[in-house]
């Protein structure tokens, strides 16, 4: 199965290393500093593709069954130039599956790949054993069947493989894809809600190509320290995109589902732009910004205002890593879409002043704090031999040990520290609110349901509840969602009973 090829040229998608060789071989020879930022910014320049919207199944009208086959698949992110990728009953990612608070949806995954997996619903307040995380094995030819009560508010959520030691490179490969949650709140507000018209998934990966093919994952032990971070950026599996959408308001729904990079959206110019929804559902109301940082994992929906009908360039800076010269002397940009308007067509859906009521969760409630210490280069007990590199509580993951017990229906406080790097900590089960970073309470845009938090130098503090059961067979996981440090061993697990 096959996707149609973009119009983009293989030939223009110059790596970024090659433009830094050439930029460099330049430098020496003598040419001025400012042929160099340009060089390394050559994607600008590409030629544009149509955005690939995932094809949308919604539940309901699959009369709330719905089966996907995981297989490996030949993909043209360039024309006639077929990657070896892999998908959820397509050649790269999956369908987006439209969900219902209070249904119970049947899903069959069906294993057809070479190799066991596991899919892990990112997002869902599930009990433990659908949660999908690690031991919930599929063998190659086996079918995972589930039946998921959707009992969460309106949130756009992913799924994606989640199986110990193989995550980073089956999600590489390709195998991720949305659940958009609705619910009454979500149908009722007069947000755009036309599917890939003017409410647009933009699932942001970045991948490496070589002469329009892309590389297959592998990982230096350097890339396992600072995560897998590759030079083209991709929107939906599309090389440089467009979309066409009605004059008026759209809705961008994104989803940073890099394996490691970290990104700051922004439109050309620092336009305003409203951010309406973190990973657990909408914000209270819209919040004006003019910039969105993105941790891998972490999902935001925006609202763009296209009334004046003018084409808007949705960027990313690439943030750099501490310890990357060239990031650090050569900060990128990239553009991640660019938005066209048909002046024929007329939006129908606005912003609104109000978006939901988020319950807010008090530090007096809590029952229980936690400490955790996200760590590098950890030598201590390990799992998982000579992947042991990272921990958590100077333990790296292991799978037959239960880290912490949680008691079903209490509130707690996690504070989170990490070392050397800035970590991307998510939790299964449950969303959290952030009670402080860097000692400070969170700014507006931040004060939404997450799952999914970027801690950084200071303390990172979280307040949840926890109110879906895992027990010791299927615990839910709590990790770096830098794919490379999941697998090298910086998760943990916990039960609630
Ligand atoms: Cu998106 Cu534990 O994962
Ligand atoms: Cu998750
Ligand atoms: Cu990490």
């Amino acid at each position: 199965m096959t996707d149609n090829p973009g119009q983009g040229h293989p030939a223009q998608a110059t790596s970024r290393r090659e433009a830094i060789k050439l930029v460099s071989a330049t430098a020496l020879g003598g040419a001025c500093a400012v042929a160099l930022p340009l060089a390394a910014s050559a994607q600008l320049f590409t030629a544009h593709n149509r955005l690939a919207i995932p094809p949308l199944i919604d539940s309901r009208r699959a009369n709330n069954d719905i089966q996907l086959a995981m297989a490996e698949h030949q993909h043209a992110f360039f024309p006639n130039k077929w990657s070896r990728t892999g998908g959820f009953g397509r050649s790269f990612l999956g369908p987006a599956i439209r969900l219902y608070r209070g249904d119970d949806t049947r899903l069959r995954f069906e294993n057809q790949l070479r190799e066991a997996t596991s899919v892990h619903g990112h997002g869902l307040h599930v009990p433990g054993w659908l949660d999908g995380g690690p031991q919930s094995r599929i063998e190659p030819g086996e079918t995972w069947d589930i039946s998921l009560p959707i009992r969460q508010q309106a949130s756009t959520n992913w799924y994606h493989p989640h199986l110990h030691g193989s995550t980073s490179r089956q999600v590489h490969s390709g195998l991720a894809g949305l659940y958009l949650i609705e619910d009454e709140n979500s149908m009722s507000l007069p947000l755009p809600k036309d599917y890939g018209l003017d409410d647009i998934p933009l699932i942001v990966q970045d991948r490496d190509f070589e002469a329009g093919i892309m590389v297959p994952y592998q990982a230096s032990r350097r890339e396992m320290k600072n995560g897998k971070r590759e030079d083209t950026v991709i929107v939906n599996g599309t090389v440089n995109p467009f979309v066409t959408v009605p004059k008026g308001w759209v809705r961008l729904r994104l989803l940073n589902g890099s394996n490691a990079r970290f990104y700051e959206f922004h439109l050309v110019g620092g336009e305003r732009f409203y951010k309406i929804a973190t990973e657990g559902g909408f914000l209270d109301e819209p919040v004006a910004v003019t910039s969105l940082r993105m941790v891998p994992g972490e999902r935001n929906e925006i609202m763009v205002n296209l009334s004046d009908g003018k084409t808007r360039q949705l960027l990313a800076r690439m943030v750099p890593l501490d310890d990357d010269w060239l990031d650090e002397l050569f900060p990128r940009t990239a553009r991640v879409l660019q938005i066209r308007v048909d002046e024929a067509k007329r939006g129908q859906g606005r912003l609104p002043a109000r978006l939901n009521t988020i319950e807010r969760l008090q530090r007096e409630d809590a029952r229980v704090v936690r400490t955790f210490r996200l760590q590098m280069e950890h030598r201590g007990r390990g799992g998982h031999g000579m992947h042991a590199m990272f921990a958590i509580n100077d333990k790296a993951m292991d799978p037959v040990r239960i880290d912490e017990r949680v008691r079903k229906g209490d509130v707690e406080i996690w504070r989170i520290k990490r070392d050397e790097m800035d970590h991307p900590f998510h939790v299964h089960g449950t969303s959290f609110q952030i009670l402080s970073q860097r000692g400070r309470s969170p700014r507006p845009a931040d004060t939404g349901w997450k799952d999914t938090v970027e801690v950084d130098w200071g303390w990172t503090e979280l307040i949840m509840k926890f109110e879906h059961e895992a027990n010791d067979q299927f615990p839910f996981m709590y990790h770096c969602h830098i794919l490379e440090h999941e697998d090298g061993g910086m998760m943990g697990q916990f039960t609630v009973t």
